[in-house]
């Protein structure tokens, strides 16, 4: 109930407005955000780089409603992969096709999509297709398998949901594809014809698809902070000899640092996703609507700070 709550607020506009403006929220979000500018977000790059975490970067931003707001987060996200390059970090780039223009202009998408794909190329950079509610999974998929994949092979990738029904499906195509993918649960509000409402149903289809995708993947992501899934992961590397170079586990930024440090000291390779960017509350939200608990938490840290 609190996470259905949670989730619908994160798709009102004009809470974000009223929030954004207290002071208290931003500081909320900046457990999980790495602050507003490229710059905050590459400092917090650099010191994962540091502690033997390489890091996927994504600048902020859902659904734009102009061809000039789509060509702005185009030019962002060529900025961050410049900046890649130019401070030589251990990153690449995540990106979310409805900040390019997917739900004004399919066609314009695809362009804006193909300049930041050519200046990865350039640059020797991945870049991820994140993936956003299940309105467009299909269109993702499909732009990704017949146009992207089929240009730009291994330095591009997209996202598996396991609490989609149709993920099974999914995944078999793009195995068959030999394209990269990020198996991760799904963070969005979904009716239950088209996601497993039962959390217990999520979490075995995720474990289905990750033994598929590490056996027979082609360098997957294992983005999940579940332990139980990790360890089931870690025995399937064990016992089936995959080497650690095949795949990577990853996890989100301010999200179990104690575990992303004790998996790069067994000697797995694992990648953060550092958000940062002023587009941050549809993200805190969906953030706060995995673990509520985490309301309580950030809210007595606050209170501890205020009080020191
Ligand atoms: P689950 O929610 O079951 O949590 C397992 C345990 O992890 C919890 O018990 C808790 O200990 C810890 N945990 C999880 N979330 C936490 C939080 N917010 N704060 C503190 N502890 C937490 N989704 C999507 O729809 N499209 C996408 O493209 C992506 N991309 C993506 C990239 C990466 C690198 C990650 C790690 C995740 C995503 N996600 C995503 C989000 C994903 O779908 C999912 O919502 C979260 O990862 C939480 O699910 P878990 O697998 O961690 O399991």
């Amino acid at each position: 109930m609190l996470r259905a709550s949670l989730l619908y607020l994160s798709e009102r506009p004009a809470i974000f407005r009223f929030i954004k403006s207290n002071g208290l929220a931003r500081k909320l979000s900046s457990r999980f955000v790495a602050g507003e500018t490229l710059d905050t977000a590459i400092a917090a790059v650099r010191e994962l780089n540091a502690a033997g975490v390489t890091a996927t970067l994504d600048c902020l931003g859902e659904s734009v409603h102009s061809a000039e707001e789509a060509s702005a987060a185009t030019a962002t996200a060529i900025g961050i992969l410049d900046r890649i390059a130019a401070e030589k970090l251990q990153a690449n780039v995540s990106v979310k096709l409805t900040q390019f223009g997917f739900d004004v202009d399919a066609a314009l998408c695809t362009a804006n999509m193909r300049r930041v794909l050519d200046r990865g190329r350039e640059l020797d950079t991945f870049v991820r297709l994140d993936m956003e509610s299940s309105q467009h999974t299909q269109r993702t998929l499909d732009l990704f398998l017949s146009e992207l994949h089929p240009s730009y092979g291994d330095r591009v990738g997209v996202v598996i949901q396991s609490m989609l029904r149709r993920s099974a499906a999914d995944v078999d195509r793009l195995l068959a594809a030999k394209a990269r993918v990020r198996l991760c649960k799904g963070a969005y509000k979904e009716p239950p014809d088209v996601a497993f409402p039962d959390k217990a149903d999520v979490d075995r289809s995720y474990a289905e698809l990750m033994e598929l995708l590490l056996e027979r993947g082609n360098y997957p992501a294992i983005a999940t902070h579940d332990e139980r899934l990790i360890a089931r992961a870690k025995r399937q590397i064990w016992s089936k000899g995959i080497e650690h170079d095949k795949f990577e586990f990853q996890m989100l930024y301010g999200v179990r640092r104690d575990l992303q440090q004790e998996l790069v000291k067994e000697g797995y390779r694992v990648r953060v996703y550092v958000p940062f960017g002023t587009q941050w509350y549809p993200y805190l939200m969906r953030r706060l609507a995995e673990r509520p608990a985490n309301i309580a938490f950030m809210v007595g840290n606050l209170w501890k700070e205020s009080t020191r």
